[in-house]
């Protein structure tokens, strides 16, 4: 799959260690944001990244980290098309997954440890969405949002 991936200073280290790990599982990484833990880089440009990678089509889907993941996530879910999951379990990237077609997950680098951040991503890359039910309230999402996005 391929994959971009974002991060602000906060969330530097922790991205350098999820990209060798999506490399090591055999996916393709487009790479963006800060480019060290100790210049700052803002949320808003690197959540703008993903966000616009995932809409273009660039990457199949996003991976959003900031210090909280709460800045990071609000931004790439401002744009119509995102349904992005600020997860801080595996059992919600799963469910991001399965009940919400979740296209970007974000997570905190002060949040979570390198484990459980791996194990998240790792159920959201493989998850799939259970439909049914679930695509009638994203559908009523993307009704949301060709209502009130201008
Ligand atoms: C940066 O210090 C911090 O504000 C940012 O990484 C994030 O947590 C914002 O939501």
């Amino acid at each position: 799959m391929k994959i971009t991936i974002a991060s602000d200073h906060a969330g530097y280290d922790l991205r350098q260690k999820v990209i060798a790990h999506l490399l090591e599982a055999g996916h393709e990484v487009i790479d963006g944001g800060a480019t060290s833990a100790d210049v700052p880089f803002n949320y808003v440009e690197a959540g703008q990244k993903v966000a616009e990678d995932v809409l273009s089509g660039k990457a199949d889907r996003g991976i959003a980290i900031c210090g909280t993941g709460i800045g990071i996530s609000i931004v790439v879910n401002k744009y119509k098309g995102i349904r992005c999951g600020l997860c801080t379990n595996e059992y919600m990237a799963r469910m991001s997954r399965q009940h919400n077609d979740a296209n970007v997950l974000a997570f905190g680098a002060r949040v979570v440890g390198q484990a459980l951040a791996f194990a998240m991503v790792d159920d959201f890359l493989s998850e799939s969405f259970a439909g049914e039910r679930h695509q009638v309230r994203v559908n009523d999402i993307k009704r949301q949002e060709e209502r009130l996005f201008k």
